[in-house]
């Protein structure tokens, strides 16, 4: 095999409060480490300057790891990647100067990839992968969009949240029931014992495919407000329960109508949001139903991970889309 077809990336994510560091081959994942950030706990949400110095600490050892993993030296890597946004300033610079620096250093490529498209590309990391065009709900803790993705490189957002995104509304009812950050896992947990019809809380009703959270959150904060102190203590799964479920409705209610106006049925979910098992569930249960085939991916590139953005500077360099801000592109095959 020619060194042109031998390719090896490394990949840095750091647009949040995870510092992640994957290495690909031709393709396939080699390694993906993943360093979350315990310190935000403390405040009930990311807090932007305690990342930004979280991920300057943990950057060199994930990398490292990763390498390790990999089994590969840094002669051997034929590109740098990085997420380059959307995500918070001084996170996004730490992995950007690193991938810089790393790049300038060993004379190789630079690829910037925004972190939604990465977040729909994790679906080509592992088998089944769909095929174009498809639609994805994309649902992190930033952004919660309907996605037509017509190849890797041509995606249009059809549809997006209007105010909180899904994963926000997950987070923000969870503090407002003294659950600590980030509750969407745990509202989860809870509402697998609680019971999905115990209270009733508001599905927005807004044309076209767009979305709003702000309501909901809006309309918890009501709900807690009239309850004594005590009945967390014994309802807390049936609030979980009806919480999560108002939020998957008005999701699916919005993928169903983007499905059937497009004809598209080759339905996907991906970001964080997707490590829910009820719209796991849900999406499983509506695609039978409707005839779609669906694409859940697995747990480990639900949330923040390297490995998403390895996948989609694969596809860039296949189409050798360099960074403007990279040396040579062809610097490491003698190009130019
Ligand atoms: O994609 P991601 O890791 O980061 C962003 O790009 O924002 O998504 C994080 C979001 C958080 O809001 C978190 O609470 C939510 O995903 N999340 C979940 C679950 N796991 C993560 N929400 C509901 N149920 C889950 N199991
Ligand atoms: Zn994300």
């Amino acid at each position: 095999m020619t060194k042109e077809n031998n390719i090896y990336i490394l990949a840095i994510e750091s647009s949040c409060d995870d510092t992640s560091a994957a290495v690909l081959h031709n393709g396939k994942i080699l390694a993906n480490v993943v360093a979350g950030q315990e310190i935000h706990k403390l405040w009930g949400g990311v807090v932007p300057e305690l990342a930004s110095r979280a991920h300057q600490q943990n950057i060199v050892p994930v990398v490292d790891a990763a390498m390790r993993e990999a089994g590969i030296t840094q002669k051997q890597l034929s590109a740098i990647a990085f997420t380059c946004g959307p995500g918070l300033l001084g996170s996004l610079l730490v992995g950007v100067s690193f991938a810089k620096a790393m790049a300038l250093a060993l004379n190789i490529p630079l690829i910037e990839v925004n972190h939604m498209q990465a977040h729909v590309l994790a679906h080509f990391i592992d088998a089944p992968q769909p095929p174009f065009p498809f639609l994805c709900l994309t649902v992190s803790g930033g952004h919660t969009q309907i996605v037509r993705i017509n190849s890797p490189a041509d995606m249009k957002i059809i549809g997006e949240t209007m105010d909180d995104a899904a994963g926000e509304a997950f987070d923000k009812t969870a503090k407002l029931l003294g659950l600590p950050y980030p509750g969407g896992p745990l509202i989860d947990q809870y509402a697998q014992q609680g019971n999905t019809e115990a209270f009733k809380f508001p599905v927005p009703n807004i044309p076209g495919y767009d979305f709003s959270f702000s309501g909901l959150k809006t309309s918890v904060l009501y709900f807690m407000q009239k309850q004594t102190p005590e009945f967390l203590s014994t309802h807390l799964p049936d609030v979980c329960a009806s919480v999560q479920k108002a939020i998957i409705t008005h999701l699916m209610k919005k993928l169903k109508q983007a499905a059937a106006d497009t004809g598209i049925s080759h339905i996907a979910i991906a970001g964080g949001v997707s490590a829910n098992s009820g719209l796991r569930d849900a999406i499983s249960r509506e695609g039978t139903k409707l005839g779609w085939t669906t694409y859940i991916p697995a747990f480990e590139y639900c949330t923040d991970n390297a490995a998403m953005i390895a996948m989609t500077a694969y596809f860039k360099f296949l189409e050798s889309d360099f960074s403007e801000q990279s040396i040579s592109p062809y610097a490491r095959f003698g190009g130019f």
